[in-house]
Formats: structure tokens, C-alpha cells, sequence
């Protein structure tokens, strides 16, 4: 199996999600392939939980990577039907991989890819912020 498939099967298992029991989790490929990963981490306060998604770019930022220094996506759930990135994910994730391939995957072995323009189009992206 894929190394970033192996790597988000394997940190989903590090999902904190008391509430929801819906386990997630997320590997970024950098440019210079390493990989980075996420879980969800959920809260009795619900709506301060954090995504598997953001997760992982947040810990990658926090180690120095940098917008467009992404060359994948993967991630992993146990839903019957694949779960692309919510809405927030795909905005964050929009910034710091651009145009990257997504790769949803279940424990089942269903897998299908996007790009993630297709899951978000018309971005509100960085680059037209000036006036
Ligand atoms: N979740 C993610 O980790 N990523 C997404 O893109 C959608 C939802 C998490 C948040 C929450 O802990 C659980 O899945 C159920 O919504």
C-alpha cells in the first residue's frame, strides 16, 4: 500500500472523538516527500473541534512548510461512502496545497481521487486579495 494511504489509515487510529465515534484521519505528501499526518481532535465544547485536515497543515506550518510545498492528500475515514474535506478543510487546505490531488480512502479499501479544484471550485484564494 501507498505510504501516505499506510500513514492516515494509521493516525486515524489517534482520533480523539468521543462525541461523534466518526474517526478521521490525514497525510499530507511535502514536496520533498515527507509526510506529515493529522487526526481529528474533538471537544465537550463541539464546536472547537478540529479536523483531521487542518490538523495536519497546522502541524506542518508549525514545522515550516509553506504554502505550495504540497504534493498530496490523503484521507481516511470508515464511512461506506467516502467523506471529502468540509467546507473550512478545503479552504485551508486550498491555501497551502493548491490544485493537489485528494485521495479519500475507507477501511473497506474504497478509494477515489480528486483534484482539489473539482471539490472546490471558484476559491477565495490569496493571490486576489489586492484591491
Ligand atoms: N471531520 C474531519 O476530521 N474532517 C472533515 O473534513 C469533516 C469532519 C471530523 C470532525 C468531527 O470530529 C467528525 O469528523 C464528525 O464531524
Amino acid at each position: 500500500m501507498d505510504a501516505l494511504i499506510q500513514a492516515a489509515v494509521r493516525v486515524r487510529e489517534n482520533a480523539f472523538a468521543p462525541y461523534s465515534n466518526f474517526r478521521v484521519g490525514a497525510a499530507l505528501e511535502t514536496a520533498g516527500g515527507e509526510i506529515i499526518t493529522g487526526c481529528n481532535v474533538e471537544n465537550a465544547s463541539y464546536g472547537l473541534t478540529m479536523c483531521a485536515e487542518r490538523t495536519a497543515i497546522f502541524k506542518a506550518v508549525s514545522e515550516g512548510h509553506r504554502p505550495h510545498s504540497f504534493q498530496r492528500v490523503v484521507v481516511c475515514t470508515d464511512a461506506v461512502e467516502l467523506t471529502p474535506p468540509c467546507g473550512a478543510c478545503r479552504q485551508i487546505l486550498w491555501e497551502f496545497c493548491g490544485d493537489v490531488p485528494v485521495i479519500l480512502v475507507n477501511l473497506k479499501g474504497k478509494r477515489r481521487e480528486f483534484q482539489l479544484r473539482e471539490l472546490f471550485p471558484e476559491a477565495f484564494d490569496a493571490a486576489n486579495l489586492s484591491e
